[in-house]
């Protein structure tokens, strides 16, 4: 069997000797599950997600970036939190007349894939730096758009990284939020994570011979919120959803949402 490209920023033996339950349980521990799982990744990182959603992810981020800019201030200051590989910064600084698109990870090997992709688009405010979303080093009130893909269910704390989000948002300011949930209902919940579990597990072993680097993506959903679950923590956090699309029977969720206020 050929060994898809993908190609490993950091060994996946690192991951594979990790014990997944005991490091999800606890929000140190799974920062450090996290970092290191999506500093193996980060080198085939787009190319995974544009084959493992059969190109559905353009289409969602698309959606979600053309609701978004609809609503958002002339020239809002974006910041993007779980950046990757900053395509969503990238994208809405490309639809605004943004002064300011900052990308922001907890994985240094996903800063420089996209920095790499950011020289690319020189005439773009884009800046990226190492940070938690959950205890951001940013004035209160100071952007307009927070977006994030795929990166709240990567926290030990929704609610936590939800409040840091509204505090940093000015009033009135947006956020853009695309994630998977954990459906309701309890048979397609199954037949859901099943197909995440298998299909996860064989792309991990395919692309770095370790199950476990695209296996954490059913975990992680089983252990998420569902839908409504997530949106009374937006309501929690003051932030009032304005628009919302569900995808795969609520497995998959779009969102704006607006800091009350
Ligand atoms: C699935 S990737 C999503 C990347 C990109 N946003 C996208 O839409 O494709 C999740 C990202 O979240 C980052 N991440 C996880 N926990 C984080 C945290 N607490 N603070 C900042 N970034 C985090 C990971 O390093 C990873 O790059």
């Amino acid at each position: 069997m050929v060994r898809l490209k993908g190609i490993s920023g950091r060994d996946p033996k690192e991951l594979a000797v990790l014990d997944m339950d005991e490091h999800l349980k606890d929000e140190r521990l799974k920062q450090k599950y996290v970092s290191t799982m999506f500093d193996i990744l980060a080198p085939g990182y787009d190319n995974f997600t544009r084959i493992f959603s059969f190109g559905m992810d353009r289409a969602w981020k698309e959606s979600l970036i053309a609701e978004g800019v609809r609503r958002a201030a002339p020239s809002p200051r974006i910041l993007d939190l779980a950046c990757g590989t900053g395509d969503l910064c990238t994208a809405l600084a490309e639809r605004t007349r943004s002064p300011l698109a900052f990308g922001c990870d907890l994985s240094e090997k996903m800063l420089v894939e996209a920095t790499r992709r950011a020289s690319h688009h020189r005439t773009l405010p884009l800046q990226f730096a190492l940070g938690n979303m959950l205890t951001l080093p940013v004035a209160d009130a100071s952007f307009d758009i927070v977006s994030i893909g795929y990166g709240i269910r990567n926290t030990h704390e929704p609610d936590r990284a939800l409040r840091e989000i509204a505090r940093v948002l000015r009033p009135g300011g947006l956020l853009l939020n695309l994630d998977f949930y954990r459906p309701t209902n309890a048979l397609w919940r199954e037949l859901y994570l099943g197909y995440m579990s298998v299909s996860g597990n064989a792309a991990g072993w395919l692309w770095h011979r370790e199950p476990v680097t695209y296996g954490y993506i059913a975990s992680s959903i089983r252990r998420f919120l569902t839908m409504p679950d997530f949106e009374a923590a937006l309501t929690r956090a003051g932030l009032q959803v304005e628009w919302r699309k569900r995808h795969l029977f609520g497995g998959l969720g779009l969102h704006v949402a607006r800091k009350v206020g």
